[in-house]
């Protein structure tokens, strides 16, 4: 049976890229499967996190995943921490994976950068803690930004090293075609790497220091609008063909954005707009976002004011989340060996 697991950090500055990355995905695959959707506390604090930063911030992504349309009643949005089965799985994981794989990180090394002595030990093993969260469910697929994908594929290798070493008990224990599934990344559709407004060949990202360079999801209209009208772009009209946009990066990124707010495809918007100045698509481009981001911005900040409400429908989903958690917890520990009572 399929399972839906996907994690936002709760490290502030949520932005465009999460909206179309992940968030509208993760509400489009609500109707079909049963999801969990998770704020990964743990995964924040691998950088360090100010205590009432990351308290407000837990509440924010919470407030996101709401206001964008994740139903909390038939889905289960928690925050990662409370369900103590992440943590000792991603012990046992850690066991697991090699050094030589945690070393081809490409985001470690981004985030270590040249200071790699200073970087958390967590930070190393952030990827073995994000299999954990997969494989704690047995989801079966995780939709995701491009970004994710080298520790998504981590996680397969993960799930397949776990299931071979263990191949004795879980034979034993009778699980034809192995114990942990191997985890389905979904990465589609027009805006899986949103890029930066500032730089073309940078993702936009939450630690950028330039807020120029992204739209928050709780930016008003005006400053939606000053950050498109400013985005980088090259000096040619809009092209009419998706045919060599990749050669123009600003531009199809600008494009890519329109699909994904409009729920289409680049080929229909440049149907539209092909030929067309930047400015008059900048125009609309604006409108459409205002008109898509603002309602989520001032739903945010309505459900925030009431941060006891946040708070139990995270512990709500939290003791959900734990009912599914605690058998397949339960079993990896019968299949690692671990005595229990
Ligand atoms: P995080 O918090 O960095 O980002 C949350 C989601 O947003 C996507 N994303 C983007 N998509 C398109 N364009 C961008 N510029 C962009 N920036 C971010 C990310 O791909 C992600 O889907 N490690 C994960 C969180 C995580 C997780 C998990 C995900 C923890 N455990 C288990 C899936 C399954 C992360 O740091 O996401």
């Amino acid at each position: 049976k399929p399972r839906v697991f996907s994690g936002v950090q709760p490290t502030g500055n949520l932005h465009l890229g999460n909206y179309l990355g992940a968030i509208t995905r993760f509400v489009a695959l609500q109707d079909e499967h049963e999801c969990l959707y998770c704020v990964v506390d743990l995964h924040a604090i691998t950088v360090f996190q100010d205590p009432d930063e990351l308290t407000h911030n837990t509440r924010e992504v919470t407030a996101a995943f709401i206001a964008a349309g994740i139903d909390p009643t038939r889905q289960i949005i928690f925050n990662q921490s409370q369900v103590s089965g992440h943590a000792e799985l991603a012990w046992i994981l850690n066991c697991v994976a090699r050094l030589g794989w945690l070393n081809r990180m490409t985001q470690f090394k981004e985030k270590a950068g040249k200071d790699r002595e200073n970087a958390s030990a967590g930070l190393y093993v952030y990827p073995n803690l994000m299999a954990a969260d997969i494989l704690l469910y047995h989801a079966t697929h995780v939709p995701v930004g491009e970004d994710q994908k080298q520790h998504l594929e981590l996680a397969r290798d993960i799930a397949q090293k776990s299931n071979n070493d263990f191949a004795k008990t879980i034979a034993r224990a009778d699980y034809p075609g192995g114990f942990f599934p191997l985890p389905e990344p979904l990465i589609a559709g027009p805006a899986t790497r949103v890029m930066s407004f500032r730089d073309g060949t940078k993702k936009m990202s939450k630690s950028d220091p330039s807020d120029l360079s992204r739209i928050n999801l709780t930016d008003d209209a005006d400053a939606i609008a000053k950050k498109i009208k400013k985005a980088k772009t090259d000096p040619e009209p809009l092209p009419s063909e998706v045919e060599g946009l990749e050669a123009r990066a600003e531009a199809d990124n600008l494009i890519g954005i329109y699909a994904a707010l409009q729920g289409t495809q680049k080929d229909v918007v440049l149907r539209q707009y092909g030929g067309a100045p930047f400015s008059k698509f900048k125009e609309a481009l604006a409108e459409l976002a205002t008109e898509k981001l603002t309602p989520i911005g001032d739903e945010m900040r309505r459900l925030l004011a009431d941060p006891v409400e946040i708070d139990r429908i995270l512990a709500d989903g939290a003791s959900r989340a734990h009912a599914i958690a605690d058998p397949i917890l339960a079993k990896t520990k019968d299949i690692v060996g671990f005595i229990r009572s």
